[in-house]
């Protein structure tokens, strides 16, 4: 595990970003797995900014997302597939053809889910996963749980997840869905590298236990202790 202390949350962006960029400069046809949330904004607009500058290209890249709320539609704006297409794949050379996100819209879940495996297995696995962190220590919308779930599934949110994310939805928690559909932890720990980064001190004492805390599914980020390529960047107080 490489644990990156950064300045402040541009400098977090900055060095995630260059992470990813040698990724994909190093294997322009790599599978990327994508997250959403607060703390990956500035490194997608970082990509972008080089991208246009013509330094990267992700023409290749295919990307498959953590996570989707349960019953919004893509072009719902608090969407997940709404949120990478305003944040990053509208701006870059991708072929959004090639970027994939659980629908939230499903008549069957268990095949939804299963398709999404199938999916990943079928690229061959995720060359770099990218991961925020909850508060409760989720990953991807994987909440403390009594096991570790492997499999891409249908989640019941947690009340202090709905409370986080209310901000996106103007401060409303009964506008936050009560369910998501997210990856399993299975392939978040089949990626060959996994990138989590994490900004401020709010969400230091969460890091610090995932990573040097009992590894437990009651802190599903724990798991990535496991993890033999793990890099964490994070702009928190050095610990
Ligand atoms: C997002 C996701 C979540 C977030 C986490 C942190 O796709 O899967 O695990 O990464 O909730 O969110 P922020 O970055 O908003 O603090």
């Amino acid at each position: 595990m490489k644990i990156v202390f950064a300045r402040d949350y541009q400098d977090m962006s900055r060095k995630a970003a260059n992470i990813v960029s040698a990724q994909v400069l190093l294997k322009n046809d790599c599978v990327l797995g994508l997250a959403t949330g607060g703390t990956p904004v500035g490194l997608y607009r970082q990509l972008i900014e080089w991208q246009k500058k013509d330094d990267i290209s992700f023409r290749d890249v295919r990307s498959v997302n953590l996570d989707e709320y349960v019953g919004l539609p893509p072009e719902h704006a608090q969407s997940y597939r709404y949120y990478m297409n305003r944040t990053f794949f509208d701006h870059i050379d991708i072929d959004k053809a090639n970027t994939f996100v659980p629908s939230g819209l499903f008549q069957d879940a268990a095949a939804e889910c299963a398709a999404y495996d199938r999916r990943i297995e079928a690229f061959g696995g995720i060359d770099l996963q990218l991961l925020g962190i909850g508060n409760n220590g989720h990953i991807g919308f994987n909440e403390p749980a009594e096991d570790f779930q492997m499999n891409t599934h249908v989640v019941d949110l947690m009340e202090s997840t709905r409370r986080a994310n209310a901000r996106f939805f103007g401060g409303d928690l009964e506008a936050v869905p009560r369910q998501a559909i997210t990856m399993g932890l299975l392939h978040i720990m089949q990626a060959k590298r996994v990138l989590l980064v994490a900004d401020g001190d709010q969400k230091r004492e969460v890091l610090l236990r995932a990573l040097r805390g009992p590894v437990t599914p009651k802190l599903p980020a724990s798991i990535l202790q496991l993890h033999r390529e793990l890099t964490v960047v994070c702009s928190c107080t050095p610990f």
